[in-house]
């Protein structure tokens, strides 16, 4: 009965797609069926993946307003159908303003939630000069012809889905809060499905950037608002600060597991290293034979989440500001190392697990949406405004949210951000730096050839769930929309649980893995009882070269594809 519904869910949130349907030429899966539909005309009239995706992007900005953005950031990774990688750093930065305590008072107590709402929230944001980077480097297309879709959506305006509404009119009073002149975003009486959402001010400030590019964000009449609405609220980007912005190429982190090559998101995120460090830490166990969510399978991939979140909260930060020791970090021996003191008798207590001892010197490196196209190259994209709706201020005039991506800085050692994670010195604000970041947009390959492009939100919860996923696929015989749909669990080092979703890791093993000392909690770690995360978007790319997609059932998420 349970998988009935799972299909049917399934079925309706990939309108006109059965299970098993397959596609030759290409493939866009995203959070929004806008999104997914608009791009998929940029690949029918000859755009490759990278039009595709940055036009994704720009249609996300309009119609996914609680994560879609231009005023906030992301990282993409690449890999071309020769089998080129590359990956893209459109991270925000901290204000040059910034300062390490300045979520303090006096007493070096965190002031509220100014991290996280508000002005003194806002990172300066990467979005368009990712886009700008990554469409000059690999775009066929103009760059007019991908803005373009989501100009005519922001002017026309799209109707809202019934989760929309609801994040709308649930989210009003802090709308209101911080754009106290009102928004497109809020209306007297509730919203509704199918309202029609309008957005002429994003509309505007999209021109400006389909026809001075990157400038007509970071300069000129936009940067002026965005510096008008900080000034007048006390935030602190400034137009020096958004004319000197710059998306960063970097080497993606690659490595292996099995006959698998996963290539995925380096420094400032904290994604790639951590999945493949993952990987690695179980890769010698016969997970296939375990089960998928048994006793030892769950206990395994618990212990390897363990260790490595201990990692992340001490080594990780900006590569451009900290020595991330990543070879070491990358190194499966070392992550063999890290799992033996692990038995299946017993829960290693976290407080038994610090983070490994990684002092040797490395020198530094300057280091979701999918899209597959015809030919076979690839981009998958994660990006966000942190929280949802960023930092709820809407740019006056210019219609678009900022992100409030600063709370993902330490802002005092030990003390939990947003996703409860912790972090140090490594994490600390300086101006002009990245914020660390779970989000882990990856692409796999089997035995050379592409086969898998793959990513999630879900802040904390990113890497363990695009790990979870894979392996769903690759180790316990779930087709695609089954390894997308299965619910999920999660170990972050502190707190010391095992986070389940709603009919993750059956009863009775949860019960077994209690005696030995695990406790099992059903909410997020950021408190949502009894919820959902992540959102994960993939594609398949079978034997045959023809493309599958999977679009999880939690959200709107849709394929389209030819
Ligand atoms: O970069 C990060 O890790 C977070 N800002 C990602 C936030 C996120 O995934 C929100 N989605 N649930």
């Amino acid at each position: 009965m349970k998988n009935l519904i799972l299909s049917f869910i399934i079925l309706i949130s990939t309108p006109g797609m059965g299970q098993s349907q397959t596609f030759q030429n290409g493939m866009v899966v995203s959070a929004h069926p806008k999104a997914s539909e608009a791009s998929i005309e940029i690949l029918k009239k000859g755009g490759n993946a990278m039009d595709a995706a940055v036009s994704v992007q720009f249609v996300l900005s309009v119609s996914l307003p609680i994560a879609g953005n231009i005023g906030g950031g992301g990282f993409l990774v690449y890999r071309s159908a020769d089998g080129n990688y590359d990956a893209l750093d459109y991270r925000e930065t901290a204000p040059l303003k910034a300062s390490r305590d300045m979520y303090l008072d006096n007493s070096g107590n965190p002031v509220g939630q100014l991290s996280l709402y508000g002005h003194l929230a806002c990172g300066v944001p990467g979005t368009v000069a990712g886009m700008a980077e990554a469409h000059n480097k690999y775009g066929k297309l103009s760059w007019q012809e991908v803005i373009q879709p989501a100009i005519t959506l922001a002017e026309n305006g799209f109707e809202l889905t019934a989760a929309q509404a609801s994040e709308l009119n649930s989210n009003y009073q802090k709308f209101l809060k911080w754009n106290p002149e009102g928004t497109a975003f809020t209306q007297k009486n509730d919203w509704k499905e199918g309202d029609l959402l309008v957005q002429t001010e994003l509309a505007q400030t999209l021109k400006l950037i389909q026809k001075h590019g990157s400038k007509g964000f970071y300069e000129g009449v936009t940067a002026q608002y965005i510096v008008n609405e900080m000034s007048k609220n006390n935030g602190l980007i400034s137009l020096e600060d958004l004319k000197n912005y710059k998306a960063i190429w970097r080497k993606p982190i690659v490595g292996e597991y099995k006959n698998y090559k996963i290539i995925s998101m380096p420094p400032p995120s904290s994604g790639g290293i951590a999945l493949i460090s993952l990987f690695h830490s179980v890769e010698d166990y016969p997970l296939h034979q375990y089960g998928f969510q048994q006793d030892k399978s769950v206990q395994l991939m618990v212990e390897a989440q363990r260790r490595i979140y201990a990692d992340r909260a001490v080594h990780f930060g900006d590569p451009d500001f900290h020595n991330v020791p990543i070879e070491m970090l990358l190194n499966k021996e070392n992550s063999m190392k890290r799992m033996k003191d692990f038995s299946f008798e017993q829960a290693t207590p976290s407080t038994a697990v610090s983070a490994g001892n990684y002092s040797h010197p490395e020198s530094f490196e300057t280091t979701h949406y999918n899209v597959v196209d015809k030919e076979g190259n690839a981009v998958s994209v994660t990006t966000t405004l942190n929280g949802a709706f960023g930092s709820f201020v809407v740019v006056e005039n210019a219609g678009f949210l900022l992100n409030n991506e600063m709370d993902d800085f330490s802002i005092k050692p030990g003390e939990p951000n947003l996703y409860g994670l912790t972090g140090g010195e490594a994490n600390a604000i300086q101006p002009g730096k990245r914020m660390l970041s779970s989000m882990t947009p990856t692409i796999v390959e089997k035995d050379g050839k592409l086969f898998l492009v793959i990513g999630t939100p879900g802040g904390s919860t990113i890497i363990t769930t695009v790990f979870q996923t894979i392996l769903n696929l690759i180790e316990f015989n779930q087709n695609i929309e089954e390894a997308v749909a299965a619910p999920r669990f999660h170990h972050q080092w502190l707190p010391d649980e095992v986070f389940v979703e709603k009919g993750a890791v059956p009863q009775q093993v949860r019960e077994r893995l209690n005696q030995k000392g695990y406790k099992f909690v059903s909410k997020s770690p950021w408190g949502w009882v009894d919820g959902s995360w992540g959102r994960v978007d993939a594609i398949l790319i079978n034997e045959d070269g023809s493309l599958s997609g999977g679009a999880d059932p939690r959200g709107d998420d849709t394929i389209e594809a030819y």
